[in-house]
This record gives C-alpha cells, structure tokens and sequence, in this order.
C-alpha cells in the first residue's frame, strides 16, 4: 500500500484505542461531575477568530495554522484551539449568566512532528464564562487535575502563574521592552522583531529562553486586584489539597490570557513536550473577537500527550471470546444473551475450527474464553485451565462476581 497518515497524524488502533476510549469515557464522566455540558463546535471557523481572539503575533498564528480559501473564497482555518470557538458561541447563543461547556476532539496545528507534537491532535477542555472570581479558577484547576490522576498518571506537576490584566499589564509590558532593547544584539531576528509588536510573545521562544532567565517577571508588577486573585487562586488550592508549583516564567502562547495561568507537566516525559495540559482565564477575550465583556477561565489536555505519558495499555476491548463447538449461528445467540448482560464479548461468524477460534482469542488478548457446547465452560485464556461449567444464565453473573 503506497498511502501513508499524512506527516504529524496517527491511525489510533487497538490495544491503544481502548485506553484512548476509556480516558475519553472517564473525560465524559469527570466534565459532568463539576456540571459542564457538552459542546461541540465547528472544526473549522472563520480565520479572523483566530487572528483577533488568539493573538496576530503568537506562533500558532503565524506558523501554525491550516488556513485555506474555501470554495466561495472565504478564508477559513482548522480550529487550532478551542476556547476562541467556545467563546463565540456562547455569544452567538444570546444566552445570559455563567455557562459552563466542555469539548472533546481534533485540533490542528502545523508544527514539526515529533512524538507528543503532532498536527492532528486531541484536546478535552472545559470553558467556565461570565463569572472573574478566583473560585472558578480552582474549580477548573481541580477537575483538570482530578481528570489527570483518575487517568492513572502519577508524577504531574501543577504550575501555577499570574500575567496580570489591563491594568498592570501595560506597565510590565514596557519595563520588559526596555529588557530586550537592552539585549537586542544577543536576541534572534524573530524575537526582536517582536520587541516593538508583542514583546511578551518573545518570552515563549525556545532559542531565547536561555538568554531571558533575568527577565523582568509580570509576578513582580501586578495590581492589587490581580495579587488578591492570584492569593485567592492559592488559598483554593490549598483547601483542596492540590499540590502546586508556583513558576514566575509561566507566561502561555496565546495573546488572550489575563491573571491566572496554568500548566499540568508530566515530569517523566521530555521537557518539548511534557505539558499534557494548560489554561487560564481570559477575561478580555471575548471583547477581542467583537462581544460583549465576558470574563472566562478554562483549561484544555492533549490526549495525545496523556497517551505517552501513560505508556503500554493495559486493557483488552473484550471481558471474554466465545468459542463455539456448535457453529456460529448457535454463538450468536449466545453471544447476544451475554452482550445484553453487559458482557463485552465477540465471536468467530466464518465457521472456523475450535482450534482457529482458540488463536483469535488470543490474538484480541480476550481475558478469558467461553467455550459453548449447550452450556458454557470458562477457560482461561493465558493458562487454558478451565475456570468454570456454568449454565448460560450464570454465565453472567460469573463475570460480575470476577
Ligand atoms: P495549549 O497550551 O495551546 O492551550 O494546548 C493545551 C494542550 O494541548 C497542551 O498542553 C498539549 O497537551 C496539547 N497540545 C497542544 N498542541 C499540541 C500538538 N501539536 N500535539 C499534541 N498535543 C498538543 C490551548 O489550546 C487553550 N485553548 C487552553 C485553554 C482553554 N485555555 C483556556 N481555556
């Protein structure tokens, strides 16, 4: 076959696809714990959004989107994010009040490959709109935090920022200019170029990063208002028991950030990229793409990265194979019964000798075989001891009680 994924997207495929479906299922579960709905957006949206709402100067604008005319020459992107989209539709909704809205699916974003970096990957997110209180900033640090450990990931760090706001902003802003003027000769032409533009958007260059460690820190310049928040972010976590590490160098990608930032980092994945998860609040954001003020605060997890940082799955897609000495059409009848009662289970349709059937078991790593012959005997896949000789309507139960 002379077709390949296209370069930076992946066919996901089983064993790994049920431990993608059960992170997805327990994403299901954890958004309505902390009553977020569903929404699901467009996957591709008109490119101003993303100009005006993530940032003209950050790199996933310049670089990295997939933008195309469409057939009736309007110029359209591959949703790169998610927040811009949620954020425009909760204002084209006319609903009123906070709104709470959680996503899951494809994003796009053009970047070098690698493993964690890819241009199709999976984000699940939250959005909390119209409320500033620092209270929603926990609430959404505690769910994307609760998700991560619930996935089975142990070693996550939680870092934790502040940028400021439109009052102290401006202020740090340019005593950062004046830092890189400073050191214009040291900087690459990228980051001086944006020195006059957007010099914030400097911080996140990898191959300035170790020229900046000096920096003036947006900790250093916040207004009353915004300390406060950040102090009433803290005293929240603090009350939940949620580790975290407070990093001054924390400043995002994307323009619409204002006061809390955040990242989730699984320490044993390399540093390029070790965010599994990042967010914060984004107060002015919805004012940039043409709405009404809305405060906001929300977090989105790259599933693709939870994947890696999880390493080898552990799950088969089925509780048991059914081997059928009396053919198929008998086993599927049985297997009918058995699926009704909440039994993942599969079966060979081709007629196929005991032995075969016995192989394809092992093949779809199936914990346990139910071999039918007008009653169902229970053989253990790994050591083919038989387990159990059980009428059919105990069948069931024998796996509840497993
Ligand atoms: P982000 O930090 O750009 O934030 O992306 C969030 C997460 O998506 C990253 O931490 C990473 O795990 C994953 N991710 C991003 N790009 C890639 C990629 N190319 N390949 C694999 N995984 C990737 C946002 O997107 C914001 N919209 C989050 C947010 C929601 N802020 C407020 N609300």
């Amino acid at each position: 076959m002379s077709f390949q994924p296209p370069k930076g997207t992946d066919d996901i495929i089983a064993p790994e696809s049920q431990t993608w479906r059960e992170t997805l299922r327990l994403w299901e579960d954890w958004s309505e714990r902390y009553g977020y709905a569903l929404i699901s957006l467009p996957i591709f949206e008109s490119t101003d959004l993303f100009e005006r709402g993530v940032g003209e100067t950050t790199e996933v604008v310049t670089k990295q989107m997939y933008t195309f005319a469409d057939r009736g020459d309007r110029s359209v992107t591959l949703r790169p994010e998610g927040t811009a989209g949620a954020v425009r539709a909760y204002l084209n909704s006319g609903k009123q009040g906070v709104w709470k809205a959680a996503y899951s699916g494809p994003f796009f974003r053009y970047e070098r490959p690698q493993a964690g970096r890819r241009r199709q990957f999976w984000q699940v997110g939250v959005e909390y709109l119209d409320t500033a209180s620092p209270v929603a900033d926990v609430e959404v640090i505690e769910l994307g935090y609760r998700f991560i450990t619930a996935t089975g990931l142990s070693d996550v760090a939680l870092l934790l920022n502040s940028i400021g706001d439109q009052v102290c902003r401006p202020a740090y802003v340019e005593s950062l200019r004046r830092y890189l003027r400073e050191r214009e000769a040291q900087l690459s032409a990228e980051a001086v170029a944006l020195i006059e533009r957007n010099p914030l958007r400097v911080l996140d260059s990898k191959a300035d990063a170790d020229k900046l460690l000096d920096a003036p820190r947006t900790l250093d310049h916040l207004c009353a208002d915004c300390a406060d928040h950040l102090e009433a972010v803290k005293r929240g976590l603090e009350t939940l028991g949620i580790p975290y590490k407070e990093d001054p160098a924390l400043v995002r990608g994307l323009d619409y950030y204002t006061r809390t930032a955040f990242e989730y980092v699984a320490t044993g994945l390399d540093t390029a990229q070790n965010a599994v998860g990042g967010g914060g609040r984004y107060d002015g954001l919805a004012e940039a793409i043409g709405g009404r003020p809305t405060p906001g605060v929300g977090f989105a997890l790259g599933v693709d990265r939870i994947m890696l940082a999880l390493g080898d799955p552990v799950r088969p897609h089925l509780d048991a194979y059914l081997v059928s000495e009396t053919g198929p059409e008998e086993a599927l009848r049985v297997a009918s019964l058995l699926r009704e009662a909440g039994i993942r289970v599969d079966f060979d349709v081709d007629g196929r000798s005991v032995k075969a059937q016995f192989r394809t078991a092992r093949r779809l790593a199936a914990p346990v075989i139910v071999v039918w012959r007008g009653e169902g005997r229970l053989v253990d896949v790994q050591t083919e001891s038989e387990r159990a000789e059980l009428p059919l309507e105990e069948v069931s139960s024998w796996f509840s009680r497993e």
